[in-house]
C-alpha cells in the first residue's frame, strides 16, 4: 500500500503528539508541516525527522500548505478560533481534514464546515481522539450489550488547574480561552456516547474569572426517559476526571474518562478491570480511523459523524446563551 502523506496546519503544542502518533499507523507519513513561521515548521519537521522516511516538506504559511499536491489529508492543530477557516482552506482544495476538537467555537460555524466538506465530497471529521480509544470502544460494546442493564446517570468531570496567565490560550478569550471549549467538549462526547447527541433540556452555572473566560462550569443535562448527566470542567480547579456510567445492572467506571487504558465494571457479582492499552500515546486510533475512512471513500467517520459534532456543540452554544456568554469573535 502507498504511504498515506499527512500535513500538519499550526506545528503546536499537541502537533508533536500527533506527529509521535504517526508512528502507531502502518503507512502514515508526515509529509508536510506548515506553520506561519518558515523556522517553526522547519523546527517542528527536524524533531520529527527520524521517524519519516524522505524529507518532511515545511511551508512558511498555510496556504501553500494547503497548495502542496501530494498530501493525502491535513491535521489542523491551531487554537479553536482558528479551525474554521483553516479547514475550510484544506477543503476548498479537495484536501481530507482531521480538525482538532472542539471543531470550531460554534455550532453555526461547524454546519459551514460540515456544509463544505459534502459539497466537496471531501473527508472531514473532529479529532475527538477519545471517541476511537480501545477503552471508549469497549465501553460502547459493554452497553450494546446491556452488560449494566439500562445507564440511567453519567457523572463526570474534567478539571485541571492552570495558574492564572493571560498570555495562555485557555486564559486568552481572543484564543477562545476557558474550559467550555477546551475540556467540556470531552464531556459532551462522553454522554453523548451513552445517551446520544440530544439532550431534552441543559442547564447549569458558569464562572467567568478576570481574563474575561469561563474558568468553572458545572452543567446538568436532561435526556429521554429522565435519564441524567452531571458534569464539571475547569481550568482553574484541581480534578479527579473520573467518568461514571451508572445503569440498573452495573456500573462503568474510567479514569480519565477520556484518555482511559483500563476500564472498570462494577455489579452485583462484584467488580472487574479490563485492561486497554494504548499502542502508542492514543492519537494512533483517530490517526487509523481518518486513515480508513479515506482510503474506504467515506467523507466521515461511522464512529463520529459530524452531526454529531455539531449537536455537541448545539449543546455547549445553548448554555453560552442562556450564561449570556459569547466569545469576542463572534458576530
Ligand atoms: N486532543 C487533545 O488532547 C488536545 C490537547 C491540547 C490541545 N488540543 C487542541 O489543539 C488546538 C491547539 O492547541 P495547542 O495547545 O497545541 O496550542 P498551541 O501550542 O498554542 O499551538 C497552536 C499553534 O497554532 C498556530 N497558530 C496559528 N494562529 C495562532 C494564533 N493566533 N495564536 C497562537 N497560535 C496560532 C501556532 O503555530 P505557527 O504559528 O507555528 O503556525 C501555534 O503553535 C486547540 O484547538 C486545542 O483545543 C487538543
Amino acid at each position: 500500500m502507498a504511504a498515506f502523506r499527512w500535513g500538519i496546519l499550526g506545528p503546536g503544542t499537541i502537533a508533536h503528539k500527533f506527529a509521535d502518533a504517526l508512528a502507531g499507523a502502518p503507512d502514515a507519513v508526515l509529509h508536510a508541516v506548515g506553520s506561519r513561521d518558515e523556522d517553526r515548521a522547519a523546527a517542528f519537521a527536524a524533531r520529527h525527522a527520524d521517524r519519516n522516511p524522505g524529507r518532511i516538506r515545511t511551508y512558511g504559511d498555510y496556504e501553500a500548505l494547503a497548495a502542496d499536491p501530494d498530501l493525502d489529508a491535513v491535521y489542523i492543530a491551531t487554537p479553536h478560533p482558528m479551525h474554521a477557516e483553516h479547514t475550510q482552506l484544506c477543503l476548498e482544495r479537495g484536501i481530507p481534514v482531521l480538525v482538532e476538537k472542539p471543531m470550531a467555537i460554534d455550532a453555526a460555524s461547524e454546519r459551514r464546515m460540515a456544509d463544505t466538506a459534502r459539497r466537496k465530497g471531501v473527508f472531514l471529521m473532529e479529532a475527538m481522539w477519545s471517541r476511537f480509544l480501545p477503552a471508549t470502544r469497549l465501553v460502547r460494546s459493554l452497553l450494546d450489550s446491556g452488560r449494566i442493564g439500562e445507564p440511567r446517570l453519567v457523572s463526570a468531570d474534567m478539571c485541571f488547574s492552570l495558574r492564572r496567565d493571560p498570555a495562555h490560550r485557555v486564559y486568552d478569550p481572543q484564543l477562545a480561552g476557558g474550559g467550555i471549549l477546551d475540556v467540556g467538549i470531552y464531556l459532551m462526547a462522553f454522554t453523548s456516547l451513552v445517551f446520544g447527541a440530544h439532550p431534552l433540556a441543559a442547564d447549569g452555572y458558569v464562572h467567568i474569572g478576570p481574563t474575561g473566560v469561563d474558568e468553572e462550569a458545572a452543567v446538568l443535562l436532561r435526556y429521554d426517559g429522565d435519564k441524567m448527566a452531571s458534569l464539571c470542567c475547569a481550568i482553574r480547579a484541581f480534578g479527579a476526571n473520573e467518568g461514571h456510567i451508572l445503569g440498573t445492572d452495573g456500573r462503568i467506571d474510567l479514569s480519565p474518562f477520556w484518555g482511559a487504558q483500563s476500564v472498570r465494571i462494577a455489579d452485583f457479582g462484584g467488580e472487574e478491570v479490563l485492561a486497554c492499552p494504548f499502542d502508542i500515546n492514543g492519537f494512533e486510533y483517530e490517526i487509523r480511523e481518518a486513515m480508513d475512512c479515506i482510503r474506504g471513500g467515506r467523507t466521515e467517520s461511522p464512529e463520529l459523524p459530524l452531526s454529531e459534532s455539531i449537536a455537541m456543540m448545539d449543546i455547549l452554544d445553548g448554555l453560552r446563551r442562556k450564561w449570556g456568554y459569547r466569545y469576542p469573535m463572534e458576530q
